[in-house]
């Protein structure tokens, strides 16, 4: 730490950059990393690397694969202030929620390097004047399907919700009748934690709901289109989708469809190069689209997810953790996660890269949809949004289960939003 100091007062003296994390050699920091998918193994990749190149030393730590759950626990850990752990890897919906208990990432990363990022992930990781995370990767949902089942069904990509329905049905329906019994036309997230969240705000986002509180603070959910869109939902559940898919989240829908049990899946990218590795049935067989509108006046649209890089306020080693940081948020290692995880990068400049575009075509392709995917109501409702959101997939998630319909269940979400905004001043 005194050595870290000392260079950078140095090089301040003389004009010199001097590489501040060389000089920290020896010191021990912790990053608690999820384990969806590839992200464990790439995690450790990239750590590994910035291990040799400093000489110091990462104790990588994993996480909940639901966020609920991982935001419940590093309340617990924050909240006690415990300085264990050094970096968390912290949801786009989070900064309102967790910004405090974060340093400014500004004070120790060159605004050059931060200027590379989209700025409107900047501005949703900046609370009160401080940048809270720097941004690892984005995230939208998107269809994924299976060419060859389409093609042997004489099946189109459906471009409607509608269309996917019928699509679903007459692929699950020749299926089985080859003999396949635990084959579905559509899986998805439906347990009810924040991936319902995400798959909800999609439908009714695509049906021109709007996005349950909009900017102004309004609460918009009680209306016609968001109610078409739930209801249609529900008709899916113990039809094309197997009852348990009411406790669904993103690896168990991943898990039938990789399987080869599913002929569409709405998921985030990362299920691509699961998808398509070299052991995975299906590779070769999958493809991915914008999702469905919400009929004809509908529009295509994904929830805008993604995960961002913090260094906690209670941690020893704020300098190199940061450094870490940067290094696992550079360019470098944002092209090799796009490459090998088909993690969607924050630098937009890596949007036009040709061994990104080689390698995962669909990453440029889908570009329209990645920037304009719908953000959930995290920047209006704050530290409140968790509030919120488990509100809306209860509501949902009811819906679905068939207690109530969405008239009945987004009227009630309706009156206890109004509670919750505090009037609507949130
Ligand atoms: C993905 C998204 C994240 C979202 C979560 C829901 O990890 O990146 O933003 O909250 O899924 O399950």
């Amino acid at each position: 730490m005194r050595q870290t100091l000392t260079a950078a007062l140095l090089s301040a003296v003389a004009g010199i950059a001097i590489n501040t994390s060389a000089q920290a050699q020896g010191v021990e920091v912790s990053i608690s990393c999820g384990a969806v998918g590839p992200g464990l193994e790439l995690c450790r990749e990239g750590v590994a690397a910035w291990e040799a190149e400093t000489g110091n030393t990462v104790n990588v730590t994993t996480a909940p694969n639901s966020t609920t759950d991982r935001l419940a626990l590093y309340q617990q850990v924050l909240n006690a202030g415990a300085g264990d752990l050094d970096i968390y890897m912290i949801d786009v919906i989070w900064p309102g929620i967790l910004g405090s208990h974060f340093v400014n990432l500004a004070e120790y990363i060159p605004q050059d390097v931060i200027d590379q990022h989209f700025p409107a992930i900047i501005e949703n990781n900046t609370v009160d004047g401080s940048l809270v995370g720097m941004p690892w990767y984005t995230d939208a949902g998107i269809l994924y399907y299976r060419t060859d089942l389409l093609e042997q069904y004489g099946v189109e990509v459906p471009t409607t919700w509608q269309e996917l329905t019928v699509a679903a049905e007459t692929i699950m329906a020749g299926e089985r009748e080859a003999g396949n019994d635990r084959f579905w036309g559509f899986v998805w997230q439906g347990r009810a934690y924040e991936g319902l969240t995400c798959d909800a705000l999609e439908w009714i986002d695509s049906f021109n709901g709007g996005s349950i509180v909009e900017a102004d603070g309004t609460v918009s959910v009680n209306n016609d289109n968001a109610i078409q869109a739930i209801d249609l939902a529900a008709t899916w559940v113990g039809t094309i989708s197997p009852d348990g898919i009411l406790n669904y989240a993103e690896e168990e829908a991943r898990g039938v469809f990789q399987s080869g049990n599913a002929a569409f899946m709405r998921n985030w990218p990362y299920a691509w190069a699961a998808g398509q590795a070299e052991d995975s049935p299906i590779r070769g067989n999958i493809e991915v689209a914008p999702l469905p509108r919400g009929g004809y006046n509908g529009v295509h649209t994904g929830t805008l997810g993604g995960w961002q890089l913090a260094v906690s306020r209670y941690s020893e080693n704020p300098e190199v953790a940061a450094d870490l940081v940067n290094y696992l948020t550079s360019f470098n290692e944002q092209k090799r996660r796009a490459i090998e995880g088909s993690y969607l990068p924050t630098i937009e400049a890596l949007y036009s890269d040709p061994d990104i575009e080689a390698a995962n075509p669909f990453i440029p392709r889908l570009y329209e949809t990645f920037v304009n995917a719908v953000a959930r109501p995290s920047r209006v409702t704050g530290e409140r949004y968790n509030e919120v959101s488990s509100a809306f997939w209860n509501a949902v998630h009811a819906t679905l289960s068939g207690n109530g319909d969405a008239a009945t269940n987004l009227a009630s979400l309706e009156t206890e939003l109004r509670r919750i905004s505090r009037g609507g001043r949130w």
